[in-house]
């Protein structure tokens, strides 16, 4: 096999590479089976990593891409504006949590994590605060794979390659109970938050969250209320709340940002993956006034940091469309209907190969026992016209948000039936 190509997360020597995409439509890709030379169209379970949420080749969003492409592709923001750029910021302004005023760009989630990390660390030594560096995270977070974000994760499944370069932060668990947990479980969660801060705050520069539901590492779901007593010893110990909305942002959850569930604004917000509706890799980090404002006035208070492709002219006119389409559509409201039909659909279903479901806005998640539980769920799932990729010991749906109830169902119902019919 031409091994030119290096791929993601996969070990080269024995990776299958089966389909080759031709084209994508709607929650459709099409794509060419190389064993068997078959050509097929695959409703897509995953949305290309979260991201693609108005499904493939939307019109709208290839419209502006394409006006955009005639008048420049890419211009560098150091020295110089464009109104694409500057008529994001404000949208992203007008739409997050009322308090985020400030918007950095960059071209990744992982990127837009560092920078947030930057932000918080070099906002303490602003305020001549230099000792405050670290970071407090949740057991079995993921914020991406670049050093920090890696670092602040805290998934050995991921990064156990560099386990023993991380030593800078705290890892924390998730309070038990799902979205609903009870007063004891918030409490003793709390009570591990409560520890280090009242041992190492001195230490620490901000607790970096993916709120509400953990994604990569192992789509958990935790309550708001842990959140919302979590940024009030935060800022008792003058530690940055940092929600990492990468995944969460843009609907995932049932509303538009995860944010939306708190009680507070936090301190920084990163927005990735369906910022652009999945066309481009754009993200945004987002800072409150506080947080600007240390930054505000002399030259060695800059935040040095400018990715070549921050504000890239094409990805601003795809957010903005995309942005647009959650509003003139109703975009989260079908949300919703699809996870009323995951729930529908689960509601009775059990196997015992599969040890817990979750649910979440537009997130289906059956964990099972064993990792060889799920190994030949994809092959199944092709042979029925469905595209899904488990990893670990998590079989998942992410669809784009368009899907129609017959589309919904019928990847809950292949998720099903691979269980049922499995030996
Ligand atoms: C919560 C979260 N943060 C950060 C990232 C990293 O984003 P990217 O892959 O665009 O670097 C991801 C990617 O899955 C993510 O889920």
């Amino acid at each position: 096999m031409n091994n030119t190509l290096w791929y993601p997360y996969a070990q080269m020597e024995n990776l299958e590479r089966n389909y080759k995409v031709l084209s994508g439509k709607g929650a459709y890709i099409k794509v060419e089976n190389l064993k068997t030379k078959e050509e097929k169209d695959l409703l897509d379970g995953v949305s290309s990593w979260w991201c693609a949420v108005h499904g493939y080749n939307n019109q709208e969003i290839n419209k502006v891409i394409k006006e955009q492409l005639d008048k420049i592709a890419h211009v560098m923001l150091g020295g110089l504006t464009h109104e694409w750029a500057l008529k994001l910021a404000d949208k992203l302004v007008e739409i997050t949590p009322k308090g985020l005023n400030h918007v950095f760009f960059s071209d990744s989630g992982s990127v837009g994590v560092e920078i947030a990390l930057k932000m918080a660390v070099q906002y303490h030594g602003n305020n001549g605060n230099r000792e405050k560096s670290k970071f407090i995270s949740l057991i079995k977070g993921y914020h991406g794979d670049t050093f920090k974000a890696m670092e602040v994760g805290n998934d050995s499944d991921f990064h156990g390659a560099f386990n023993h370069m991380m030593k800078e932060t705290f890892y924390i668990n998730i309070p038990e109970g799902g979205i609903e947990a009870s007063e004891e479980q918030v409490q003793k969660a709390l009570e591990e938050l409560k520890n280090v801060l009242d041992n190492k705050a001195h230490e620490v520069a901000g607790f970096i969250v993916e709120p509400l539901l953990q994604g990569a590492g192992g789509f958990r779901v935790y309550s708001p209320k842990f959140l919302n007593e979590a940024y009030k010893l935060c800022k008792k110990y003058n530690v940055l709340v940092i929600f990492d909305e990468v995944a969460t942002g843009f609907g995932r959850t049932g509303k538009m940002f995860a944010a939306d569930y708190c009680d507070f604004v936090p301190d920084i917000m990163i927005l990735g993956k369906a910022l652009t509706g999945g066309y481009i890799g754009h993200a945004a980090t987002i800072a409150t006034t506080e947080v600007f404002e240390a930054f505000y006035g002399g030259g060695d208070k800059v935040l040095m940091h400018g990715p070549t492709f921050m504000g890239n002219p094409l990805a601003c006119v795809a957010s903005l469309k995309s942005i647009e389409l959650f509003e003139k559509n109703n975009v989260v409201d079908k949300v919703k209907n699809i996870e009323k039909f995951f729930m529908e659909e689960f509601k009775d279903f059990s196997n015992r190969k599969v040890k817990n479901i979750r649910i979440f806005g537009a997130m289906a998640v059956l964990e099972v026992f064993e990792y060889k539980d799920v190994a030949k769920a994809q092959e199944y799932a092709y042979e029925k016209g469905v595209w899904l990729r488990p990893f670990g010991k998590y079989l998942y749906l992410m669809p784009s948000y368009i899907l129609s109830e017959d589309e919904a169902r019928k990847l809950c119902c292949t998720i099903k039936n691979y269980f049922s019919e499995m030996k």
